[in-house]
């Protein structure tokens, strides 16, 4: 207590008052507003380089500290700077706005800072989490299902190919092969090279006109690599590719993934919501013979980064890749009561299940189904406004929910920097074909169709400045 006090001292950024938690605790919820407020006046922040950033605040650490009151002073400023990426001009990636029960479910998170690796720390969190992956389960139709919850999307992805390596069936001496599209997520790459099975050995479908992954070109590589002695391991179907927002044809990849004998992933971080819509489902029909799902939920559903979902068709496959011995943690004794790390990549594992099951529980299965409903019909009203509009044209028919378009003379890159610099909107290119197109991604529940027309109005204005 003395030492305590001696140390509170010298440093004044330790909070020393006893009874002061009420006032931080007021001063971060006051932060909270002004961020909310600025989304309202200021949707796009003016994008600054990190030297006009760092005179703005005083990003040093000394070593004697700073005051708790400037350093609370300082986060406010910080967030002020901050890209509005929950403002309704956000249109730059996947995911977008603010859900208030799930932003006051992460609040919690914040606040108990429990860890999801043992029942003993993680207690009814766990139990919360475990439910979660049991429904999510259960609406896949995977009747002895189970999951995890992950930092992402890549790492849900990399999961599917540590467990698709350790339930290998081919084992021909040559090297693994992964079979995925053309136009899949670059994490698939990225977890080839991590789990030691190489970028070289991902094999890329061909895709027809509106992104799916061409069957005979699939069957065509499994062969090939047959004959040559390899070993395919996996296909990776993509539901909701990250450009056209395409999904592969999962009923027919899984009769050529029982063929061959492989493991079949479904990569629906963005597309895996469509199992709570009765209208939409058909996109990923055939999901039950899957072997594995990547869904998440920070994309369509609007929950706060990050909540990503991994599930598995058979209990006891995480456990079997993840599961380790580690007494001084792991020493949950009564039955039902597991200890979570058995199934994680991590050790310390932040509670990202939370703001998922409140956002489920307050808007209940059907919110969720309308929630995507509205979001599908959005991005159709969309491509009917472009449609309409003479100086835009679609790149390609709208699959979900993103729209691809381009302006007709003004180059979508220079497009997207100046809606940027002009604080009019943020939005992202992206290649589809050799073409730079302009890709909005309709994941914000907020928005409506005059948010779009605005954004719209605003590509065509700024694109007469081009010349
Ligand atoms: C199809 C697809 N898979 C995986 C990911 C990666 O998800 P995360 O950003 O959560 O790692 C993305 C991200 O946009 C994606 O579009």
């Amino acid at each position: 207590m003395g030492e305590n006090s001696e140390l509170s001292k010298n440093n004044p950024a330790i909070p020393i008052k006893p009874g002061s938690e009420d006032a931080w605790i007021e001063k971060v919820l006051a932060i909270g507003k002004s961020i909310v407020a600025l989304e309202q006046t200021t949707p796009v922040t003016l994008p600054l380089r990190p030297e006009e950033l760092a005179e703005q605040v005083d990003l040093g650490i000394s070593p004697h500290g700073t005051t708790f009151a400037q350093v609370l002073n300082d986060l406010e400023q910080v967030a002020a700077l901050t890209p509005r990426t929950s403002s309704k001009r956000f249109y730059n990636q996947l995911f977008g706005g603010r859900d208030p029960i799930s932003t006051a479910a992460e609040l919690v998170v914040a606040f108990a800072n429990t860890s999801m690796y043992t029942y003993k720390a993680g207690g009814i969190n766990a139990v919360i989490e475990e439910q979660l992956m049991a429904k999510i389960s259960g609406l896949l139709g995977f009747s002895d299902g189970e999951g995890t919850i992950s930092p992402g999307g890549s790492i849900s992805n990399l999961l599917s190919v540590v467990l698709a390596r350790d339930n290998a069936v081919h084992q021909n001496g040559g090297p693994f092969k992964i079979y995925t599209s053309e136009l899949c997520h670059y994490s698939i790459r990225k977890n080839a090279n991590i789990t030691g099975i190489g970028r070289k050995n991902v094999r890329f479908v061909k895709t027809d006109d509106r992104g799916r992954i061409l069957i005979d070109s699939l069957v065509n590589l499994i062969e090939e690599d047959l004959a040559q002695g390899d070993s395919p391991l996996m296909i990776n179907a993509t539901a909701g590719t990250t450009v056209l927002g395409a999904f592969d044809p999962i009923r027919a990849i899984s009769r050529i993934a029982k063929k061959y004998s492989l493991w079949l992933h479904v990569d629906g971080a963005l597309g895996g919501a469509m199992i709570l819509s009765k209208k939409h489902r058909h996109l990923i029909d055939g999901i039950s013979c899957a072997n594995s799902l990547t869904w998440n939920p920070h994309k369509l559903m609007g929950v706060p980064l990050s909540c990503s979902a991994f599930i598995v068709h058979q209990k006891g496959l995480l456990e079997k890749s993840l599961g380790e011995e580690a007494d001084y943690l792991f020493q949950s004794e009564e039955e039902g009561m597991a200890d979570l790390g058995a199934t994680s990549i991590q050790c310390g594992r932040r509670n990202d299940a939370l703001k998922l099951w409140a956002a489920w529980k307050h808007h209940g299965d059907q919110g969720f189904e309308s929630r995507v409903d509205s979001l599908m019909s959005l991005a159709q009203e969309t491509a009917s406004l472009i449609r309409q509009a003479p100086q835009l044209e679609l790149v390609a028919e709208v699959a979900s929910v993103n729209v691809c378009f381009r302006h007709k003379t003004a180059p979508a890159a220079w497009i997207c920097r100046q809606l940027e610099v002009r604080q009019l909107a943020l939005v992202s290119h992206a290649l589809v074909g050799e073409e730079k197109i302009i890709r909005l991604p309709l994941v914000n529940l907020d928005t409506t169709l005059d948010d779009i027309r605005l954004f719209l109005g605003f590509v065509v204005e700024v694109a007469e400045d081009w010349k």
